[in-house]
């Protein structure tokens, strides 16, 4: 088993400290903000996420985990250093490696043995030349620090289940050995390994995530077009998803991808792009068409309401995706920012992402449920498809609203069955439609006789 040094208690370090730990290796943590240390020595996880807190605990009582903010401690003993800090978008998209240098640096300067350097926080191609450069400056006793490019694919909410069932681990560097002693690291997950060098590790990253913004945007712009020629964009995606060569996933049509990732990264590729003369027009229009979204909904609030001056309108769902308190580039803010430049009154409800919304609008009324969101209100969004909004009476739900009148911003419901409930319904490129099979293919995926 090895001994391995994480940088940066945020998603992606902490749950690579816990999986790693549960594999057996003993991990140390290296964190610069004394609270969220103070938080992890008495076992308080300072995020949400599934399976975080037992296996942070099951781990740190089996002596697998330490935390520190002193990095000659946190290094002691390690033959791996992963490097986990954020890389934020700066204002023109850039991502800043503020903390991906700073990181290097202390390394270079506590390390006293040889280890391997792992950049695993999303960066920039070119990165891992510019973090060997700094070492390689650095002098370092005469140690040797090869550095190697391991991406993430972590899903906020599922990162636990992704870190131990990857589709696939990418382990780039130019050093064989090193390569080899990480992709060791992962042999247990019994995952393909792709071995190849930095800026191929780095591109994936990028690439990975900004085909899924694309994916999204799509088939955003497909639902535009349903809305129009009165098709159900939820069966389009579901007969291109039986496409083998499509796949379904990320073909949910909807108020588009928020979080802390996609939005950057789209960026971040847009400047990679930009600083090499490359216009990448395909992934700007991603954006575009992303950004476009929440006007959309006020557009169809508007053709049901009128005048949305001094109405009532509540929101169902916050945070940027279900299951998550991450309210990071979410799709709410904008659609609450818009609401108020209309002169609305708003009401929300999130299960865990009131608090860090209300930081931000404070003077948006938050309730308990989504009945008393219902209460009074002249319109709902739904702008989280929350599961426990699937379970709602929507009966009591529209019997409660001063005007029944429902805006479902992730297509969560059957519009059929919202009429039935008394709701004047409108989805994202999903209204009630006319014909319940098209071409043959029933609504539950099966071939109709
Ligand atoms: C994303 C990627 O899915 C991970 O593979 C990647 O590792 C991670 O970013 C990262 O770079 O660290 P995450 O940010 O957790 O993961 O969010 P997703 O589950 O991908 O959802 C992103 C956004 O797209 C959400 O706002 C979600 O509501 C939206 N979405 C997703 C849709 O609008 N439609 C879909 O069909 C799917």
């Amino acid at each position: 088993m090895s001994n391995i040094s994480i940088i940066g208690a945020g998603y992606v370090g902490l749950v690579t400290a816990v999986c790693f730990a549960e594999l057996s290796h003993r991990v140390n943590l290296i964190e610069m903000n004394p609270e969220k240390v103070n938080c992890l020595k008495q076992g308080i996880i300072p995020l949400s996420e599934k399976d975080l807190p037992e296996l942070w605990q099951r781990n740190w009582e089996a002596g697998r985990l330490s935390v520190t903010s002193d990095y000659a401690q946190g290094l002691a003993d390690s033959e791996f250093i992963f490097i986990t800090v954020w890389t934020p978008a700066t204002g023109n998209g850039k991502p800043d490696l503020k903390w991906v240098r700073s990181a290097t640096k202390s390394i270079a300067e506590a390390a006293n043995r040889p280890m391997v350097i792992v950049l695993k926080s999303t960066v920039p191609v070119g990165t891992a030349d510019i973090v060997a450069g700094i070492l390689a400056r650095s002098g370092h006793n005469g140690h040797r620090f090869p550095v190697v490019s391991n991406p993430e694919f972590l899903r906020e909410g599922m990162a636990i289940f992704d870190f131990m069932h990857p589709d696939r681990v990418v382990v780039g560097a130019s050093d064989q050995n090193a390569a080899d002693a990480v992709a060791a690291l992962y042999e247990p997950l019994d995952a393909p390994i792709i071995k190849c060098d930095n800026r191929t590790a780095e591109m994936s990253k990028y690439a990975s995530n900004a085909f899924l913004a694309t994916r999204i945007s799509f088939i955003n712009e497909i639902a535009l077009l349903c809305d129009e020629y009165d098709v159900d964009v939820v069966q389009v995606s579901r007969i291109m998803g039986m496409d083998p060569r499509f796949g379904s996933s990320y073909l949910n049509a909807g108020l588009g991808w928020g979080g802390s990732c996609l939005p950057k990264d789209v960026k971040g590729l847009i400047h990679m792009g930009k600083s090499r003369g490359v216009p990448m027009p395909l992934i700007r229009a991603a954006q575009q068409t992303n950004e476009s979204q929440p006007y959309v909904v006020m557009q169809k609030l508007h053709q049901l309401l009128g005048s949305l001056e001094g109405m009532t309108i509540g929101i169902l769902g916050l945070s940027f995706k279900p299951n998550s308190d991450d309210m990071r580039e979410a799709r709410s803010l904008l659609v609450i920012d818009l609401l108020k430049k209309h002169g609305c009154q708003v009401k929300a409800y999130d299960p865990l992402a009131m608090r860090t919304t209300a930081e931000v609008f404070p003077n948006v009324t938050y309730c308990a449920d989504a009945y008393e969101v219902a209460a009074g209100s002249d319109a709902l969004i739904l702008v989280t498809e929350w599961d426990e909004f699937k379970e709602l009476d929507m009966k009591k739900i529209a019997s409660l609203m001063n005007k029944p009148i429902i805006i479902d911003g992730r297509n969560l419901y059957d519009p059929e069955e919202m009429a039935q409930a008394g709701f004047i319904y409108d989805g994202m490129g999903h209204r009630a439609t006319k014909a319940k099979q098209l071409e043959g293919i029933a609504l539950d995926g099966t071939q109709a006789m």
